[in-house]
């Protein structure tokens, strides 16, 4: 059976005959830690078969930075492999901060924060696809047309107005698991959001956060969103939700602790960098997080780094190409901390998952929050 006759039937199985060009595709699940052998197996044989992608592509993250990994290793052969496919292998959750992205054109992004953000920030045409989905998308240059890549399911069902005056990227990233768990697949329209979020790492956040806890990538941010009046007029609000404060801070309290205290009594971890940050955030954050009396882990995608050259400091190390959650150094974190401390709501929620016997606390640093917060 051809890739396209294969598409064609996934296209089916999931509800439409109909299959659209896009304009690019991003893969998922390239890190040598979720695919093994199997995975790597699967892509050389599409090598072998001289297949090659239709569209530009970028992938996410991998098992750790390229820089420290041996020649030999298996994470180092995905990544060969990817780029004979034609994939651009800079390892990111974030290829909208290079990649073109356009308003109402469609694309097969399997990153489920940076789909979020390309539907929210650019009014791109894109659903959460899987990454083989998305892989299988950019072999043909085309992807099923389904979810949120329909304009009927785009209307905005929950107005949204904040009271809470600019968020902070802790208290971004907690309003976007809260509407997220409150209205579920609802698409929030934001009122004033670009008062509310004013800054692109805050945004970041709040989908981040937002995405992983509901099956929805397109929320309407006034102000941000191209064409937002348009939504607007177009909306069906079945629910209206006013947030206080203290919505916030009753969702805030829960996870919140005390850096000061953790840091002073235990062997603690702090990681940042999800989605990866940006060139300024990388180098605000490094300012803020060097000195402390903790390890301190930055993630950023390879095309910050090289413009950084080696900005690690003491006790604080950017990595490039990679991310905690998926990478080889879930073992070194499980043997040397007893907690670690992320900003990212959404970080915290899938590192719970992996590690073990390693305590995951949402972190609350006033120099971190002041430099992301503020950064562009
Ligand atoms: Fe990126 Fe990893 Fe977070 S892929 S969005 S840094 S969980």
């Amino acid at each position: 059976m051809s890739l396209e006759d294969k598409l064609l039937k996934i296209a089916k199985a999931l509800g439409t005959d109909e299959v659209v060009d896009i304009e690019s595709a991003h893969i998922s699940g390239i890190s040598y830690v979720n695919i093994g052998e199997a995975g790597l197996e699967y892509i050389k044989d599409l090598e072998r078969h001289r297949s090659h992608v239709r569209v530009f592509t970028t992938c996410n993250p991998g098992a750790l930075d390229l820089d420290v990994l041996s020649a030999q290793d298996p994470q180092q052969e995905i990544v060969r492999t990817l780029r004979s496919l034609g994939v651009s292998t800079v390892l990111t959750c974030t290829p909208y901060e290079f990649v073109r992205v356009r308003p109402r054109r469609y694309y097969a992004w399997a990153e489920s924060s940076a789909a979020a953000y390309i539907a929210s920030v650019h009014d791109a045409y894109c659903e959460k696809f899987p990454g083989p989905l998305a892989l299988l998308c950019a072999l043909c240059g085309r992807a099923p047309r389904i979810g949120k890549m329909l304009l009927e399911n785009r209307i905005p069902r929950v107005l949204v107005k904040l009271r809470t005056g600019r968020l902070t990227y802790v208290r971004a990233g907690i309003l976007g698991k809260y509407l997220a768990e409150t209205f579920g697949e609802a698409v929030p329209y934001i009122e004033n959001a670009s008062e509310i979020f004013h800054s692109k790492e805050c945004v970041k956040s709040f989908l981040a956060a937002y995405v992983t806890f509901s099956n929805n990538v397109f929320v309407v941010l006034e102000g941000i969103t191209p064409r937002s009046d348009y939504y607007k007029n177009i909306a069906d609000f079945e629910d209206k939700v006013t947030i206080d404060p203290t919505d916030i801070s009753k969702e805030y309290r829960e996870v919140i602790s005390s850096d000061k205290v953790e840091l002073a009594k235990r062997r603690s971890l702090i990681v940042v960098g999800c989605p990866h940050l940006s060139y300024e955030a990388t180098v605000r954050c490094v300012e803020a997080l060097s000195g402390l009396g903790a390890k301190c882990l930055v993630f950023t995608s390879r095309f910050v780094k090289s413009r950084l050259g080696t900005l690690s400091r003491g006790n604080v190390d950017i990595l490039a190409d990679t991310c905690l959650f998926v990478s080889y150094l879930v073992n070194y974190v499980e043997n040397n901390f007893d907690v670690v401390l992320t900003n990212s709501v959404k970080q915290a929620h899938y590192l719970e998952r992996v590690l073990k016997g390693v305590e995951v606390r949402i972190l609350d640093f006033n120099r971190l929050e002041e430099a992301i917060s503020e950064s562009q």
